[in-house]
Parts: structure tokens; C-alpha cells; sequence
């Protein structure tokens, strides 16, 4: 499965008309997704460091220190932080690969770009860090360039996931590692249940009163919701040609890392 079909999209779809995706819970044509999305995130850009760590109660720190942990990353490496947004991931990356290697800080939205630049610069980052503004499905570097792939909390946002996947992989060095942090399904109903309470009120509140912005914190809660269950990413993993791959649930599966490798 690709993207997950509603049947308002399965009729589109079968009378040949314009190919239609979620944005949230909304069906809209795929051509329209990336131009909402980016409103969303130049919407939120100046206070998102801020509601990551208001919204996870500082836990999103901890998942991302996971993701660091089983990277592998040594130095010397290349490293693609795709939709990296304010950076968190690329800090350390730069951290772990050195002066000898580099890390490309890379996201689709000029805000959250000029916003995680200046945070890392602000922090004295400097030197292996590249900034560049790029579409998780067309990537414009060469094949073969990077030893690991980082999307933290991107991929739900992406269009069309199975291209992504197949573009992170093919800009994977050979014994590279992809490594994708995301939101995901709740193992336990009891939790699943607190959980989409909070995130359907919690949520759009906190948005309202500290960003100003609702809209995009149901934004936020729809589009978990959406996105594939940890076994479906894990098969479209493997689709786009990776092996090995597992993951790992986090905070009972709120969250999941799904790792793959390349061949
Ligand atoms: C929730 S933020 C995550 C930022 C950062 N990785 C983190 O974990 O804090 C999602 C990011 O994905 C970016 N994004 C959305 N669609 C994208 C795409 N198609 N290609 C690249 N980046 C994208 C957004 O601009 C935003 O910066």
C-alpha cells in the first residue's frame, strides 16, 4: 500500500481524474499537498522548537537521542538530514561526523530552513554543515553520496512516501543506513484512546494560545493518523529496495524509528 486509499480518493481515482492524496483527514489533489503543507510550516516555523518540546513534554529529545544512538554515524561520514527543519538531528550529526565529514541540513521549506540555520549558527555550528532546500522526493544529489538518510517527522508530510523512499535510497552510499523517525500506531488501546484525546484538544489548544495557529496542530493530529502503521512503512521499506529492515517502538509506539539498509 502506498497511501492510504479512502473511498473518496478510490472513485476519483478509478474515473481517471486528478489523483487525489489526504491533507489530514481532507482529500485533496495530490498536485495541491506540498503548497499546504508548506503553509503549515511557515505558519509554525518561529515557535516550533518551542511546541516540540510543550506538545512531547521534552520526550521528542529523548526519541531523537534514540535515532543518533543507532545511526552508526562515525567520523568522517556523509550525512542527509532530510526535512530537517530547526535541526536537532543535524546538530548532532555534525557533532559525530567531525571536520572530516559533512552533514546536509535539508528541507522543502525556506522558514524552517532560515529558522534551523540560524539556530545552528547561533550555537556555533559551522564548517561541516550544508543548508539546502529540497523535495524528500526529488533529491539533487548524485546517487551513492551519503553513509546515512535521516527523516525525522517528515515523511508523513511527503506526497508521494513511495518515491521518497526510493530517491533516500538510491542517494544512499551501498551499506548505508536509513534511519526514519515518525509518529505511528499506539500498541496499546488503552493508550491509543488517552492519546487521541489529547491530541485532538491538547493539541489545537496549545497551537491556538501559543502559536496562534489551530489549524495546523489538527493539522498535526490528523495527519498521525494517516500515516502507515509500523508494519505498513516497514513494507514499503523494503519496496524501495532496502534490507534489513525493522523498527523500534517508542513510548508504547506513539512513536517508531524504522531502520533499513542499502544493499
Ligand atoms: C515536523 S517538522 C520536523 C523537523 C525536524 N526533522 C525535527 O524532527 O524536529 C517536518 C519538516 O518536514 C518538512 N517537509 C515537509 N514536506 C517535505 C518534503 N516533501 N521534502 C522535504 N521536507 C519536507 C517541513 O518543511 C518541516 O520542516
Amino acid at each position: 500500500m502506498s497511501e492510504q486509499q479512502t473511498p473518496a480518493n478510490q472513485a476519483q481515482n478509478s474515473q481517471g481524474q486528478d489523483d487525489v492524496t489526504h491533507f489530514g483527514f481532507r482529500d485533496v489533489p495530490k498536485s495541491q499537498k506540498a503548497s499546504q503543507v508548506a503553509d503549515v510550516f511557515h505558519s509554525v516555523a518561529g515557535k516550533y522548537d518551542l511546541m516540540n518540546d510543550l506538545m512531547s513534554m521534552g520526550i521528542h529529545r529523548l526519541w531523537k537521542r534514540f535515532t543518533i544512538e543507532l545511526s552508526g554515524v562515525r567520523p568522517g561520514h556523509q550525512v542527509l538530514d532530510i526535512a530537517g527543519g530547526t535541526g536537532d538531528l543535524t546538530m548532532k550529526f555534525s557533532d559525530l561526523v567531525g571536520p572530516s565529514g559533512k552533514v546536509v541540513l535539508a528541507d522543502i521549506n525556506a522558514s524552517m530552513l532560515k529558522v534551523g540555520r540560524g539556530r545552528l549558527v547561533d550555537r556555533g555550528y559551522a564548517g561541516n554543515i550544508e543548508y539546502v532546500q529540497a523535495d524528500a522526493e526529488h533529491l539533487p544529489f548524485p546517487d551513492n553520496s551519503f553513509n546515512a538518510v535521516s527523516i525525522a517527522f517528515g515523511l508523513r508530510n511527503v506526497t508521494d512516501k513511495d518515491q521518497a523512499l526510493r530517491d533516500m535510497t538510491r542517494a544512499l552510499k551501498p551499506g548505508g543506513k536509513l534511519m526514519i523517525l515518525e509518529f505511528s500506531k499506539p500498541t496499546n488501546p488503552l493508550l491509543s484512546k488517552a492519546y487521541d484525546t489529547y491530541s485532538f484538544t491538547a493539541l489545537p489548544l496549545m497551537g491556538q494560545l501559543i502559536a496562534g495557529d489551530s489549524e495546523s496542530y489538527k493539522y498535526l493530529a490528523e495527519s498521525i493518523r494517516m500515516h502507515p502503521d509500523q508494519d505498513t512503512l516497514k513494507g514499503m521499506m523494503e519496496n524501495a529496495g532496502l534490507v534489513g529492515c525493522k523498527y523500534y517502538n517508542m513510548t508504547g509506539g506513539i512513536v517508531a524509528l524504522h531502520v533499513g539498509i542499502k544493499p
